[in-house]
């Protein structure tokens, strides 16, 4: 079985995703973190996006994957774990530039699929309905406003002791929106067969007893 959730930055998908797959007994793929890792590495190299062959040999020399202890799933490069490092602010910043690659995207696209093609996934990520998994057995798009992503994402960044400044978390969250969305390839769309969640006024069970409502029936 394959469940794909699109919907913009700080929307929940993760920890609908997550719950989802927990309910489901399958497996949970973090699609976002991907792109997140390759934008790390680029920038701790020193990599710009428009360096084509540079990135190129990067996708080529790094091996992303899943690694899970105590139930927390994290991503690492080889041996090393990315995982706090990608959840940074500056990474947010710079990642839709990365993101837009078709060489990026291609990559990640071909692991993602391979992954779906042995595994029950459940995946979130902006083009998971519409490139990734187009025969998804199910498809959500999660929606909410600016404003109310950016309440969710500030609870979710003080719990981990990163400070942040909520009109900045407007203002970032606002900017990925528009760059994921108005990218030439795979950009962020609800695929015309998904069904449509407008989460304002849901908290997270909300969100994920109504999915698996649907999905029940
Ligand atoms: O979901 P997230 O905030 O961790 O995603 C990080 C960035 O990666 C986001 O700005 C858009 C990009 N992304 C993408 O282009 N395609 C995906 N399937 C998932 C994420």
């Amino acid at each position: 079985m394959q469940i794909a959730i699109d919907g913009p930055a700080g929307v929940g998908k993760s920890t609908l995703a997550k719950a989802l797959a927990s309910h489901y007994g399958m497996i949970y793929l973090d699609t976002g973190a991907m792109y997140r890792g390759v934008a790390l590495l680029a920038s701790r190299e020193g990599i710009a996006p428009e360096e084509g062959a540079a990135m190129d040999a990067l996708l080529g020399a790094m091996d992303l994957n899943f690694r899970e202890h105590d139930g927390k799933k994290s991503l690492y490069n080889h041996d090393e774990d990315l995982e706090t490092a990608i959840r940074q602010p500056e990474i947010a910043k710079i990642v839709s530039a990365y993101a837009s690659l078709g060489s990026v995207r291609q990559a990640m696209t071909a692991q993602q699929q391979r992954i779906a093609a042995k595994n029950d996934v459940v995946m979130d990520g902006r083009d998971i309905g519409t490139v990734v998994l187009p025969h998804a057995d199910y498809k959500f798009f999660i929606s909410a406003s600016v404003q109310e992503r950016a309440r969710r994402r500030y609870l979710e960044l003080e719990e981990k002791g990163i400070a942040q400044n909520f009109d900045e978390l407007v203002k970032d969250l606002a900017e990925r929106d528009r760059k994921d969305q108005t990218r030439a390839i795979a950009p962020l769309k609800k695929a015309e067969d998904a069904i449509l969640i407008d989460t304002d006024h849901l908290d997270a069970q909300g969100v994920l007893e109504k999915i698996i409502e649907i999905i029940s029936k």
